[in-house]
């Protein structure tokens, strides 16, 4: 698959991302945040789930995180998702929904701030992992906004959810799913299988739009065939171009939902962001954007570390800035911050027909 060059004035922008990551005082540019999604955009939802093998509440997970702290991203540090609050003005994520006690959510019944449902192995269908389904996620922001309509009553709710940002990355495990019970799918196979997965997707964001959201911000699914684990079940050690190419099919036929929602849904509002040009950038000119390995992850074992999960007993990389991927299938935090640059100050390439930034500050 032919990948242009990754834009190399990008690079200019990476020292206002460092500047912004320190400036934790400054004001939000958006009441709230609430985000959905997968592992991608997990901050620690299954950490309670007793059952669950989709977690990372355990070194050498956020050994780069403020005091070296296992949350339960799937990262040594942040993940997209924190970098991206904290271009909208936040810390980082807001906090996950199944961490909230009466105690810690004054802010959030006020519809600021914002909650992260997302859970590690969850996908767009619900026959995909997670016991917290997509399904499920958009449940549990329904109780917290009826939470928030009972504080400060629906018109200031409304008026809030409006311009907050909803944020959504899902999609690559739904591929995974798919591919384990069919390896080799022909043409119709995908296209069938794709189409059913952007219409789940359709009635997942129709049922946030009734429940007031407007501005969305989708992340679309990286090149998941190239992650150390596929890498790892191909003789060859090369990406697997099956999942790629179905990565690219999902991602050219969210665009067009998008497209099209935007035009019927009065009010609505979105970007969609491409971890899949960060990533494919990224493994087309590593050394150029300082990377000197993007096969092998820094923690795991086996092949390419790609075998086994970064558990307590598996070896991890000193150079964890210069590693595209933390573990068997999600990036470092220096990737994802990479990403957090591309998608929210980037050119169309990155993001589109708009970038975060403008959905946030230059949309109303
Ligand atoms: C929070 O308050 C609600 C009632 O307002 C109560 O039903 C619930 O059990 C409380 N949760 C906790 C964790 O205390
Ligand atoms: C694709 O595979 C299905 C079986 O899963 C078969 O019915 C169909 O004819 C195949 N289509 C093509 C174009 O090969
Ligand atoms: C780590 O230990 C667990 C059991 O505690 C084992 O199942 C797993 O294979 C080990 N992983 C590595 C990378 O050695």
């Amino acid at each position: 698959m032919k990948v242009p060059p990754f834009p190399l004035h990008l690079l200019h922008l990476l020292p206002v991302a460092a500047a912004l990551a320190f400036a934790g005082s400054e004001a939000a540019k958006v009441p709230a945040i609430y985000v959905f999604g997968d592992s991608t955009a997990d901050v620690g939802n299954n950490n309670y789930l007793p059952g669950s093998n989709a977690k990372a509440n355990f070194p050498h997970n956020g050994v780069d995180f403020p005091f070296s702290r296992p949350t339960g991203r799937f990262s040594n540090g942040y993940n997209g998702i924190d970098f991206l609050a904290n271009h909208m003005g936040f810390r980082r994520s807001p906090p996950p929904f199944l961490s909230l006690t009466n105690k810690t959510n004054h802010q959030i019944l006020r519809g600021l701030k914002g909650v992260n449902f997302a859970s590690g192995g969850s996908g767009i269908l619900d026959s995909t992992g997670s016991t917290i389904t997509m399904t499920k996620q958009i449940q549990y922001f329904s109780t917290i906004r009826s939470n928030i309509v009972a504080q400060i009553a629906s018109e200031p709710t409304y008026r809030l959810l409006s311009k907050s940002i909803f944020l959504i990355s899902s999609g690559g495990n739904d591929i995974f799913a798919y591919f384990t019970k069919n390896s080799s799918p022909n043409a119709t196979e995908k296209v069938r299988f794709i189409g059913a997965l952007v219409s789940e997707y359709e009635n997942h964001l129709k049922a946030l739009y009734v429940l007031g959201a407007r501005k969305f911000g989708i992340v679309d699914v990286p090149p998941i065939g190239c992650c150390p684990y596929p890498r790892s079940l191909n003789p060859t050690g090369g990406c697997l171009d099956i999942l790629n190419e179905m990565s690219v099919g999902f991602n050219e036929a969210v665009k067009l939902l998008m497209h099209r929602l935007s035009s019927t849904l009065k009010g609505m509002k979105y970007s969609v962001g491409s971890s899949y040009a960060v990533v494919s950038g990224i493994i087309r000119n590593p050394a150029a954007l300082g990377y000197k390995e993007i096969k092998t992850a820094c923690c795991g074992a086996g092949k390419f570390n790609g075998e086994s999960g970064c558990t307590p007993n598996a070896t991890y990389c000193s150079e964890r800035h210069r590693y595209l991927f933390w573990d068997l299938l999600h990036p470092t935090h220096a990737t994802s911050k990479l990403a957090g640059v591309a998608i929210y100050y980037g050119s169309q390439r990155f993001a589109s027909p708009i970038n975060f930034r403008q959905l946030v500050v230059d949309v109303n």
